[in-house]
């Protein structure tokens, strides 16, 4: 199933002597189960990207179909809702509130849609479990490895049951073994429970486990390369 899916996409910002075109006609897909990497130098349109995709910003031009829903017909409480059902985010550096505990760090987007705490609570505790941090459900951000971290950043983006995650750059600058375990994780929730990612990454130890990499320049798409076909 296409679960996102973009043609002609285009955002230019201000105007005039200022206009900044910063996509510029971007047609891409994202299937089932398929982990896709942007990548592309600093400016190029990566997060412009995302904030389309995910609802958060509204196009110049151009479709974004989330399953097959078209978010130009959706007013702003529309793509509220699309985001909470649909799709979970990685933040840059995880972004985990260092004054909430892991569990209720995980449970918080069910809690701002709306779901009972104690419902939350539960379904927060079961992801910590399937990501093996349960033990550290009562710590807060700072009493976490930078492992156990993402962990937690991975079970709060998925809490919500999203067929599509969103990473923007989550990595930052973690060392060489976390950054190689955030990436088998990514590829094990695309392989064990068919999600989608579209994540950007400068780093290709992390592009390596993607299906495909989308290389950008100027706002578009210059190449693809499928690690796939590389592989057979
Ligand atoms: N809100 C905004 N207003 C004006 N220009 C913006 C805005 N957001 C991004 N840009 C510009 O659009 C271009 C693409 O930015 P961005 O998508 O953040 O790139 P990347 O994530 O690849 O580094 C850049 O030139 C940036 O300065
Ligand atoms: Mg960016």
């Amino acid at each position: 199933m296409r679960i996102v899916e973009t043609e002609n996409l285009t955002r230019i910002f201000g105007s005039g002597e200022a206009q900044v075109t910063a996509l510029d006609g971007v047609s891409l897909h994202v299937d089932t189960g398929e982990f896709v990497a942007v990548m592309g130098p600093s400016g190029c349109g990566k997060s412009t990207l995302l904030h389309m995709i995910g609802g958060l910003d509204r196009p110049t031009d151009g479709v974004v179909k989330i399953e097959g829903n078209d978010l130009n017909s959706m007013d702003d409480d529309d793509l509220t809702d699309l985001r909470r059902e649909h799709i979970g985010f990685i933040f840059q550096f995880f972004n985990l509130i260092p004054t909430l505990s892991a569990l209720d760090n995980t449970a918080l987007p069910l809690v701002l849609g709306g779901t009972k705490p104690a419902d939350a609570q539960t379904k927060a505790e079961e992801w910590l479990k399937k990501l093996e941090v349960a033990d550290r459900s009562t710590h807060r951000p700072d009493e976490l490895s930078g492992g156990q971290r993402q962990r937690v950043a991975i079970a709060r983006s998925l809490v919500t049951d999203p067929t599509l995650i969103l990473a923007d750059e989550p990595t930052g600058n973690l060392d060489s073994k976390a950054t190689q375990e955030f990436a088998t994780l990514l590829r094990d929730i695309v392989d064990r429970w068919e999600r989608s990612i579209l994540l950007v990454t400068h780093d290709p130890r992390i592009s390596s486990f993607a299906d495909r990499i989308i290389h950008m320049e100027d706002g578009q798409i210059t190449e693809e390369t499928d690690n796939n076909l590389k592989e057979g």
